[in-house]
Parts: structure tokens; sequence; C-alpha cells
């Protein structure tokens, strides 16, 4: 017989799910970000352990990518969003690309063509100030394209309102951030292993920190925004 059921426990502000079916568990400790996959003894009295996978798992998150709003009372319970509220708020677009054959992928190479961002630059061996960089809020001039290859972090895009949105990103996921929208990147997890892929119009590619509105691809951006530009979801 399959049975299934699941329950949340907040304790100590570690954030619990437990599924069981047959005689597996799935454990997923949201905090240290880690699965555990457990085995039950046939009368439940016992459980082994029988696997420990980590949390940016693709198998666990298939292609729900999460976008939240990231504030301070919502650290516990975040509002999540979906793909086409972070690109109507921001106009940030997200695109699922075959990373292990991402030079012959359609939709990037569609992209590329259409947008125009052929230079390709890798993001990998970050050493601290690369870090401080990347996490630093700044907006380029020109669509920024990201892909993941290996690793994982968070994007925080700034929305219309001027809230942080964060989009959890593993291998596979491609942000278009609009030029003038201020973000910022953090790696989740081993920085040595982390492995990105910027598109790019060309190679002098600048950051511009915040404050910094008065550029007139800022201007255009918040024009875009507050016309509605992007108030229609992307095909
Ligand atoms: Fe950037």
């Amino acid at each position: 017989m399959f049975s299934t059921y699941i329950y949340r426990c907040w304790r100590n502000k570690i954030k619990l799910l437990l599924s069981i079916a047959n005689d597996s568990v799935l454990l997923i400790c949201v905090n240290t970000r880690l699965y555990y996959i457990l085995r039950l003894s046939p009368d439940y009295s016992q459980i082994f352990f029988e696997k420990k996978l980590p949390y940016n798992n693709s198998f666990f998150r298939g292609k729900m990518v999460r976008a939240w709003l990231l504030s301070e009372e919502k650290v516990l319970t975040p509002k999540y969003i979906s793909l086409d509220e972070l690109y109507k708020t921001s106009g940030v677009e997200y695109y699922q690309i075959d990373t292990n054959n991402y030079e012959d992928d359609p939709l990037l190479k569609n992209l590329i063509e259409q947008r125009d961002n052929h230079f390709v630059n890798k993001v990998e061996h970050l050493d601290d100030s690369d870090l401080i960089k990347h996490n630093t809020e700044h907006y380029h001039e020109h669509d920024e394209f990201r892909l993941i290859i290996h690793g994982c972090g968070y994007f925080d895009v700034r929305d219309k309102y001027d809230e942080w949105l964060r989009v959890e990103v593993i291998p596979g996921d491609l942000l278009v951030i609009p030029g003038g929208c201020y973000h910022r990147f953090v790696v989740d997890g081993n920085v040595e292993e982390f492995k990105g892929l910027r598109f790019l119009k060309d190679y002098g590619y600048k950051s511009y920190p915040r404050p910094n509105d008065e550029m007139d691809c800022r201007k255009n951006y918040m024009r875009r925004l507050y016309n509605g530009a992007y108030d229609d979801p992307k095909e």
C-alpha cells in the first residue's frame, strides 16, 4: 500500500520536511541544505541511513525555479513569486539551458543571435575580490546573460518598488538581467567548484555600483518598467 504524508516542523529554526512512501523516508533539512534518504524497518521501529544529497540537487528541484521577495520579515516564510511576476516587476528573464551541450542549445543560440551577445566570459576560480564585486549592488549598460554551469548561488535583483527579489540558481539556469537593473550575486556552497558563463555584447563590460541613477540605460530601464514594457509574460 502506498501512503504519503508530509509535515513541516519548525524547531530551533530548523525546517524539516518528512515524506514517507512505503519503507523509504525522505528527510529534507532546509537549514543545512541537505537531503537524507532513509529506510524504515518493516515495523517502522528503526530507521537506516541510506544516502545524503545536497539540497540543490537538480533531481529534487526539477524545473521548479524558486524566486522570492527578500525582506527581513519574510525570512522564515518567504513570499515566493512566479517567473512571470519576476519578469513583470523587474524585467528579468529566466531560461533553462542544456549545460552539457550549451553551445548547440537552440534556445541559447537564438537569444545570443537576437540580442547580439556573442562574447563569452567564464566566471570561475573566483577570489575574494571577485566575490565582493559580484555581491556589490550594481548594474550594467547592456543586458547581462548569466548561465550556471556548476555549483549554485543566488541572484538578487531590485524590483520596480526597489525591493530585493532573490532567485535561486543551479546548473542550467540562465538569467537575463536587463541593462540598468540593479543586481548582485552570491555563490552558495563551494566557491572553488563554481562555474558560470556570461554572454556579453562586448568585452568593455563595466559595472556601475549603486547609487548611479543618471546613466541613460538606467533611466530607460526605469521608463520601460513603469510604462508596462514587461507586463506581458514571456512566451
Ligand atoms: Fe552584474
